[in-house]
């Protein structure tokens, strides 16, 4: 419709040149002719009376001039000549034949013969008027008047006329059909051919963008890319992600395909207590925050270490157990390490070489062949997990972690149909930093053996993509974030983890979880009451933000006795030596603090180094005026985000590290760097002295954001992307198979 419209446009003005043509042409066309006719009967005539004058002249000296009368009347018998007759040069008409009108008398006729067109109309028809002289220069002579017939030339004329007209409408019809021809064609070409450019089609395509319009398709298509992405968020945003939303994701887009989750940490520790009862207990570990609702929606089976003490107890005999305890809503897997392979792929590789070199926090790496044995060994047993726990060739893998490096391939190589999606909790360094390992190149390879590669933001991911291009030969497609290595591709995505946001609103409120809180402590009702949540790790910056308490004491000494910073710490990998000492010079600077700026039973710094459960930091959450996040570095950190969930009264001030993950999605926060002592004790004072309004304002946006990018998006979103990944592998397997049978018929053919 739109190119008929263009090419109308086009055409109504070229026809109604064509007509203005016509109408200026055919008459400027009849005149044209009517003088060459003229003219050429002018000239005849001429012969004519050349032929005649002799005769004429010898007839009247001979006295004989009776005899002119039968020479003209044969004369005039000609098909064009009609009429002739002879006037004296004083205009006296001395002969005449039978067609000369009686109205034409010698001197009209000389007239007439004056004009540029000589015509006289009469009843019969038009004549031309010629006046020839018989005696060329001598003014005396006789005139011969001959009347030439000129209906022919007006027949001719008429016929120029129609093919005229005919010549300017062939004209014009073939110009409109060749615009039309060439408009469709160029139209055609240039839609098609823009829309092999923005589809991103190579080179090699019949329709290729000239080289000139290169770098602006890549813009365009890059824009297009952006421009499609905001829109799935802004759809995303629109309807919110809950567990509902994700089983009915999983039912459709992977439909109903099994979920394995295999994670280092288990989601349940079974341990005893002092009355020899086992309880279930969930460990402090943000990997366990992030996916374990997640499995509740989805069911399946999670794949972990059993490391608590009373595991065993209540595992089946093949090392499953039901959880969450009560609700029984997936399988947790057991798989069990002996304490030597606990020391070299756990402490050892995972946490000795692995963690320090990924999180950058100025801790040395220490890279043991032992250790990266056991690393291998153990994935390889995890591996094996994974296919004996597959019900289907083709399971959804979710691989967590730094824990995991080689699992992906290994699972590729016995189940190459399987989509495992590898999530990688820590950050990902810049490749001179990641180029320490000796097995990096390992590494790597284990890693692209995922169907998607998940990290926690784009930086990250461009990292790792720097990383693969420096130390493998890989075909990396930036602008589709993809790495093909050994014919397998691999989508490398950043998913920003969360957290389940309460579905209902907590049930104690704020002010009882104040008192109770500060009734523990005995703090008093006027103190302003920081916390830190955290694992007991050098990576958390509690000593930085230990630094800025003492450094807020110290420039507002008003603060002193109304100030307590409460940091609770989960203990952590205490075998490792680093974690010891670490942990050991975080207790001694809280003495120290305490000791300079303590009074009676106020202690500005409370070290809480034992495990809590879930509902005890959530009521300090709740409780508490401030909360300190201060990671050196943290791929997201969901402590922050968890302390926002808790705070449905909307208030409370979050301080957060610059070098959290968390800290590109929650710009409301105070964000500040904890390696500038100054800069954080002067977050912690504007924290502290922020007026309710503004805590509100921060608050209800910071909730807003939580509460939309929760875990089930995050998961959602992986889900979704593997549902994809599995329909393109089923159509590519199609096209295989198709193409495999076409080959055979060739074959059988040919043979
Ligand atoms: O930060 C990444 C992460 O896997 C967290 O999810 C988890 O809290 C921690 O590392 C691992 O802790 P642990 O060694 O105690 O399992």
């Amino acid at each position: 419709m739109k190119t008929l419209r263009l090419q109308l446009r086009f055409l109504v003005p070229l026809i109604a040149t064509l007509v203005c043509a016509a109408l200026v042409a055919v008459p400027l066309m009849d005149q044209l002719t009517l003088r060459w006719f003229a003219r050429d009967l002018n000239i005849r005539g001429q012969l004519v009376t050349n032929t005649l004058a002799e005769s004429i002249i010898d007839a009247q000296n001979d006295g004989k001039s009776w005899r002119l009368q039968s020479m003209f009347e044969r004369a005039a018998r000609d098909e064009r000549l009609i009429a002739i007759a002879l006037c004296s040069a004083d205009n006296m008409m001395l002969r005449q034949t039978a067609g000369v009108p009686k109205s034409l008398d010698c001197a009209r006729a000389r007239e007439i013969a004056e004009y540029t067109n000589p015509r006289l109309d009469l009843a019969s028809g038009a004549v031309h008027v010629g006046v020839h002289s018989l005696e060329q220069g001598n003014p005396k002579a006789d005139l011969l008047v001959l009347l030439h017939d000129l209906s022919f030339i007006d027949k001719r004329s008429q016929d120029t006329r129609r093919y005229l007209i005919a010549f300017i409408v062939g004209l014009g019809l073939t110009i409109a059909l060749i615009t039309v021809i060439v408009a469709q064609l160029s139209w055609r070409g240039w839609v098609r051919g823009m829309q092999g450019i923005l589809r991103g089609e190579g080179l090699l395509l019949p329709l290729l963008p000239p080289p000139e319009l290169q770098p602006f398709a890549s813009e365009v298509r890059a824009r297009l890319r952006d421009l499609e992405d905001e829109y799935r968020r802004g759809l995303e945003l629109v309807s919110e992600w809950n567990p509902e939303r994700l089983r009915s994701l999983l039912h459709t887009q992977l439909r109903g395909d099994q979920v394995i989750v295999v994670s280092n940490r288990e989601p349940y520790i079974h341990e005893r207590n002092v009355e020899g009862e086992v309880i279930a207990k969930q460990p402090a570990s943000g990997l366990v925050t992030a996916v374990e609702p997640v499995m509740r929606a989805c069911s399946g089976t999670w794949i972990a270490h059993g490391s608590g003490s009373a595991d065993r107890d209540v595992v089946d005999s093949r090392d499953r157990v039901a959880v969450p305890p009560g609700a029984n809503d997936y399988t947790l897997r057991r798989i069990w390490l002996t304490p030597e392979e606990e020391q070299g792929y756990y402490y050892g590789f995972a946490n000795e070489g692995l963690w320090p070199l990924c999180h950058v926090a100025h801790v040395r790496p220490v890279f043991r062949e032992s250790d990266w044995e056991a690393y291998r060994a153990i994935n390889q047993r995890f591996a094996d997990a994974v296919v004996a726990e597959a019900r289907t060739e083709d399971p959804v893998v979710l691989v967590q972690d730094y824990h995991f490096a080689l699992l992906p391939a290994m699972i590729r190589a016995k189940l190459p149909r399987a989509t495992i999606l590898t999530f990688w909790h820590i950050p990902w360094p810049n490749p001179e930093s990641f180029g320490i390992c000796p097995w990096r190149r390992e590494i790597l390879q284990g890693m692209l053996g995922s169907t998607i590669l998940g990290f926690h933001t784009r930086f990250h991911c461009k990292n790792f993509i720097e990383t693969v291009d420096r130390y493998l030969e890989a075909r990396i497609e930036h602008e589709h974030s993809t790495i093909t290595f050994q014919d397998k591709e691999t989508l490398v995505e950043s998913y920003p983890i969360s957290i389940e946001w309460p579905e209902s609103p907590m049930a104690t409120p704020v002010p009882e979880c104040r008192r109770r809180v500060f009734e523990k402590l005995h703090l008093s009702p006027l103190t302003c009451l920081a916390v830190g949540v955290d694992r007991f790790d050098y990576t958390k910056g509690i000593l930085e933000r230990l630094n800025a308490v003492e450094r807020l004491l110290e420039k507002r000494p008003e603060w002193i006795g109304r100030f307590v910073f409460v940091q609770v710490a989960a203990p952590t990998r205490s075998a490792l030596e680093e974690y010891r000492s670490f942990q050991q010079r975080i207790h001694m600077v809280a003495a120290r603090i305490n000791e300079r700026f303590g009074r009676g039973e106020y202690e500005p710094v409370r070290l809480l180094a034992h495990h809590h459960e879930h509902d005890e930091v959530n009521e300090l959450f709740r409780a508490a005026d401030i909360c300190v996040v201060t990671s050196l570095h943290d791929g997201m950190n969901l402590v922050c985000k968890e302390f926002v969930a808790a705070r449905d009264d909307e208030r409370g001030v979050l301080v957060l590290s610059r070098f959290a993950g968390a800290a590109r999605e929650l710009p409301e926060a105070l964000i500040v760097n904890p390696y500038h002592v100054e800069e954080t004790a002067d977050a912690l004072y504007r924290a502290a002295t922020m007026p309710a309004a503004e805590q509100r304002e921060r608050m209800a946006s910071l909730r807003m954001t939580v509460k939309e990018n929760n875990v089930f998006r995050w998961a959602g979103r992986m889900l979704a992307d593997a549902g994809r990944f599995r329909l393109r592998g089923r159509i590519a397997a199609r096209v295989q198979r198709h193409t495999a049978t076409s080959d055979e018929d060739e074959t059988s053919v040919h043979a």
